[in-house]
């Protein structure tokens, strides 16, 4: 939801900047732009309707020396796609630029405000709007650029992520957060890296610091002051450097075409990552720390509340079949962005588990609060360490999947549902509701995952040739059973999210009672249809299908000797664990949805309309 850089140091900004803006184009791209303070002392900005090729393509050709500078990608909220309303955004007198990912809640209030003091607005943006208030302060109160943002702070709602130059004070920008992601690196010659998350700082440091809501930075070269952090009452705090123990190459493509096929073959070793120090084998034991350290607090839940969105919400379908089932604790599932909102009951003894990639996302985020408030205990399952939802939890699993790029979340998903099966099982052994001899026979299902996984890929032509019958698709049906119901919707958003083909997930005996009449030769619907849940039912759901002409593909389990006979097409996942089975099925639908969408020439990272981590309501 729009990405943030900014840089002061030794070297020429500009190249420094639309790198780190290459890295983030996953948050958005619809229209970019960067603010240098040339050599000559003058700001200068530019600005595309389009992604960062575009702006380098225009920016290149003008004069851009200079060695502080801010910039952004973005995914619009307020205003149309277009270069007026992209960033930076420059103060009325022309010497403040500012970039922003977020929303300013009360901008309305603002602008009239300070429309009423005679300052114009040429764009539609809330940021505009911030970027004049701070101009506004920093000639109310005659301070520096630095002093203006922090009295800024006072006067406004909504979350951000700023960057903010001023031509009056070259050498030095000006960093600040509520809410939204903000790193900030600190290189060894001082030079220092403002960006939304921190791949555009690996290639350059590994010295982040985080910067805590309504933080101010004023950053510069040691010569200059360095790295000076006051909170929003103007207190001097020192920043606390974290070494971040990832390589810049984990975040690259590594020979793949895509970040999201480089995604879905690196499941394997996710798998192991996740495992790794928790799934102990030789002892038969699971160990997740989280657990450990608050066992009261999860056996004596009653119940279990899964907050969440979009794919990270499918997780949390999964483990509902799981935590009812294995743990024998009743769990709801709910959409952040409806719960926030609701005025659910929580009661003191539930325990909230908030499950997000990024760790980021706004509505997900906004759970928590009154979570905390009715004195239940929050559990985040995340991928990003330092993440906003990992500091708010009372306690949080990583889910260690690395870094994950590609737009439409695989990998991630997976070690989410793992981390997850990983908690049912402590809390299934615990209980007594899972047996010894089961428990132990899921530790060693655990453990073959990653072959599992690495036997599903290496089929990946068959699923190549038959994603080629489905490109003049308009309309696809997945459906499942049990803990295969939220794999149908995951196959069917994934589709939909980056080869836009209009797709439904469905739990198969509802079939029946609607979505079958959609049912014609170019409609198809892919089963899932392993032996672990309710197989023959689901053979006859299949039958009601064929005879309505439906074409079917079916995800069956290896050894099944019926499906082939009955459907257009098999593809095979190898068996295991109820438990576990999800983890293997939905690897064919991403696979699926991935050549679908190459197959139809869409752009698989960045599909259209979609950002990766969802930061604004
Ligand atoms: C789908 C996808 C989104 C995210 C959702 C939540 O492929 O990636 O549906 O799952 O926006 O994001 P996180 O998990 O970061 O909270």
């Amino acid at each position: 939801m729009c990405g943030i850089v900014g840089y002061v140091g030794r070297k020429e900004a500009y190249p420094v900047l639309i790198s780190g803006l290459k890295h983030l184009e996953y948050r958005g791209y619809d229209s970019a732009g960067v603010g240098i303070i040339g050599n000559d002392g003058s700001l200068r900005v530019y600005k595309v309707r389009g992604n960062v090729s575009r702006l380098k393509e225009t920016a290149d050709k003008r004069a851009h020396d200079g060695n502080a500078g801010i910039a952004h990608t973005r995914w619009a909220t307020h205003g149309a796609p277009n270069e007026t309303n992209a960033h930076p955004h420059l103060s009325q007198d022309g010497h403040i630029a500012l970039v922003h990912n977020g929303i300013i809640e009360n901008y309305i209030e603002l602008k009239r405000e300070l429309a009423g003091l005679g300052y114009g607005f040429k764009s539609e943006t809330d940021s505009e709007v911030l970027v004049q208030f701070i101009s506004y302060n920093r000639q109310k109160y005659r301070c520096t650029l630095a002093e203006a943002v922090r009295i800024s702070l006072h006067g406004v709602s909504g979350s951000f992520a700023i960057a903010v130059i001023d031509d009056r004070e070259p050498g030095c920008v000006v960093t600040a957060r509520r809410s939204c992601p903000l790193a900030v690196g600190i290189g060894t010659d001082g030079s220092c890296f403002i960006a939304s998350d921190i791949a555009p700082i690996l290639p350059h440091t590994k010295d982040v610091v985080y910067p805590d809501d309504d933080d101010v930075l004023r950053l510069s070269l040691p010569e200059k002051g360095g790295v000076e952090m006051m909170n929003i009452d103007g207190e001097r705090r020192e920043p606390t450097v974290t070494r971040v123990e990832m390589s810049a190459d984990q975040v690259e493509k590594d020979g793949y075409d895509h970040y999201m096929e480089k995604e879905i073959h690196q499941q394997p070793q996710v798998m192991r990552e996740c495992m790794a120090g928790r799934v102990l084998l030789g002892e038969d034991r699971i160990y997740l720390e989280a657990f450990e350290q608050n066992r009261e607090r999860f056996l004596n839940a009653s119940r279990i509340v899964i907050v969440a969105c979009g794919t990270s919400w499918h997780a949390g379908l999964v483990a509902r079949y799981a935590f009812e089932r294995y743990a024998n604790t009743p769990c709801e599932v709910e959409y952040a962005s409806e719960y926030r909102y609701r005025r659910p009951v929580i009661l003191p003894t539930d325990v909230v588990v908030v499950i997000s990639q990024s760790g980021e996302t706004a509505d997900s985020i906004a759970a928590i609060r009154p979570a905390k408030e009715a004195g239940a205990f929050v559990y985040g399952v995340c991928n990003v360490d330092n993440s906003t939802i990992v500091r708010m939890a009372d306690a949080y699993t990583l889910t260690k999947a690395g870094m994950e790029i590609g737009v439409a979340s695989t990998k991630a998903f997976t070690a989410q549902v793992l981390v997850l099966m990983m908690l049912v099982a402590e809390m299934g052994r615990a209980k007594g509701v899972m047996g010894g001899e089961e428990y132990r026979a899921l530790i060693n299902d655990m453990v073959q995952l990653p072959q599992h996984i690495d036997y599903i890929l290496s089929d990946e032509s068959a699923i190549r040739r038959f994603a080629a019958t489905l490109l003049p698709c308009r309309s696809m049906l997945y459906l499942g059973r049990g803990n295969q119901y939220p794999i149908a919707l995951e196959g069917a958003l994934k589709i939909k999210e980056i080869s836009y083909i209009h797709a439904e997930g469905y739990p198969t005996g509802e079939m029946k009672h609607g979505p079958i009449a959609l049912i014609e030769p170019e409609v198809p619907s892919v089963v899932i249809a392993t032996k672990c849940g309710e197989y023959e039912k689901t053979i006859s759901n299949i039958q009601e299908i064929m005879a309505r002409e439906g074409r079917i593909t079916a995800i069956a389990t290896k050894g099944d000797t019926v499906l082939e006979k009955m459907v257009d097409n098999v593809i095979y996942v190898p068996d295991i664990h109820p438990m576990l089975m999800p983890i293997l099925t939905v690897v064919p639908l991403q696979l699926l949805a991935y050549h679908v969408a190459v197959g139809k020439g869409c752009n698989v990272d960045q599909p259209r309309n979609l950002a990766k981590s969802v930061t604004v309501e």
